[in-house]
């Protein structure tokens, strides 16, 4: 598709050529164009500026006025796909039970499996299809998935077909990851497996097909002192460097056993969660190129701590924002509410949150070259705000959509 926005109030996100990430003091500027054009060309950018260099050809004519541009959203966490809610559990939780309790006596992940292993793949892709869509009207072009909920082969690929099916059928770009170790499931401890046994089990099971019918891009595990410990880690470490797919690892949620020094020292592209840290665990990632994506609303909603966002910006380490979008730690997936957390809550400026919800994202995928920022040659993701003072504003008036079109590879949805 072509079109030509034009009268822009404020076009964000304008981040120089080749700009893979943001850390640091660089993190703090969300660079705008004031007053400006967008010209997209067969879903891809291809020119901006300001309104006076605008050129006068004959496209299709979007006029913006009042309004603002910057990419769509990267939310480069989500287990997007399940099956159910949840919403009994959190009734437990506010009557004082805890995360681990519920998780201990069968509610929490294996809750989902269960309402999972009862679903078809056809079952799966609509109700997940129903969350994307609202993601895209709150401004998200790109997000990842992960399995997790299926707990055995046959159900972990089936998640991964239906996260195929779903991103076959969107204009948004759908990133899958295997979750291989997410939650003890009873027929493994009924067959005497320990966590590493079981995450080996279904690393040789599942990986042989998700290579070969190309389901995964990322593979990912649970690392927690009470799901699955360093030995598990080792042997999704061995499958990452075996299979060729990069890891990305939930960890330090709510204890720190050291994944996070193991993670970084096998160039693990993420370190998700993160509410837990010690200054070992900060000092491995001081400087790196290992991303810490940090989930505001799993604290929000599980009333834990938040990730140290500030400390980890003065690390010098590449902080990007996500929604962890699932059923039980964060059932929701919006990402101008994810700003504005990363704001209220963990003392992020906007322009910082702005930047880690678009560029670093990105860069939390590997897709900096195409998604992320404003820049020729890449994707048209774009989300269009309604009219409102400034970009800034998505990260302090929250609660409701201040999105007015979001465009994904150049179509508008
Ligand atoms: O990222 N922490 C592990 N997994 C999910 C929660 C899973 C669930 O409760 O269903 C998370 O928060
Ligand atoms: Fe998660």
């Amino acid at each position: 598709m072509n079109l030509k926005l034009i009268n822009i109030k404020s076009l964000g996100g304008v981040h120089k050529e080749g700009t893979k990430w943001l850390r640091g003091a660089d993190l703090a500027h969300f660079p705008t164009i004031e007053n400006a054009y967008l010209i997209i060309k067969e879903g891809k950018i291809s020119s901006f500026g300001p309104m006076s260099n605008c050129p006068q050809d004959e496209l299709p004519i979007q006029n913006c006025s009042g309004q603002h541009v910057m990419p769509a959203f990267v939310d480069s966490h989500s287990h997007l796909v399940y099956a159910g809610t949840r919403e009994e559990e959190f009734n437990l939780r506010l009557q004082g039970a805890s995360y681990e309790e519920i998780a201990a006596a069968g509610g929490g992940i294996l809750n989902s499996a269960k309402k999972v292993g009862q679903a078809s793949i056809k079952e799966l892709v609509i109700q997940a299809d129903y969350r994307l869509q609202n993601l895209m009207r709150y401004g998200t072009g790109t997000v990842e998935v992960k399995s997790g909920y299926g707990l055995d082969p046959d159900n972990e690929l089936k998640i991964l077909r239906a996260i195929k099916s779903l991103n076959v059928q969107t204009n948004a770009t759908i990133i899958p990851t295997f979750l291989a170790a997410h939650a003890m499931p009873n027929w493994a401890k009924e067959q005497g497996m320990n966590d590493a046994s079981y995450t080996k089990f279904m690393l040789d099971r599942c990986l042989p097909i998700i290579m070969k019918e190309g389901l995964a891009q990322y593979l990912d595990g649970f690392v927690e002192r009470d799901y699955f410990k360093l030995d598990a880690l080792q042997y999704i470490i061995d499958a990452s460097a075996s299979s060729g797919l990069p890891l990305k690892i939930h960890v330090n949620q709510f204890y720190d056993i050291g994944g996070i020094e193991m993670a970084v020292a096998a160039q693990a592209l993420s370190v998700d969660h993160l509410e837990v840290m010690t200054p070992k665990a900060m000092k491995a990632l001081h400087g790196g190129n290992t991303i810490a994506t940090l989930l505001p609303s799993c604290s929000y909603f599980l009333g834990i701590p938040y990730g140290p966002a500030r400390d980890l910006i003065e690390n010098d380490t590449i902080v990007s924002l996500a929604t962890d979008y699932n059923p039980g730690s964060s059932p929701g997936g919006n990402m101008q509410l994810i700003c504005n957390m990363a704001c209220a809550k963990m003392k992020m400026t906007p322009e910082e949150a702005l930047n880690a919800a678009t560029l670093n994202g990105a860069a939390a995928l590997n897709l900096s070259d195409r998604k992320g920022s404003i820049a020729v040659g890449k994707d048209a993701d774009l989300l269009i705000t309604k009219a409102i003072p400034s970009l800034e504003y998505l990260c302090y008036d929250f609660g409701t959509n201040h999105i007015q079109t979001t465009i994904l590879d150049g179509h508008t949805q």
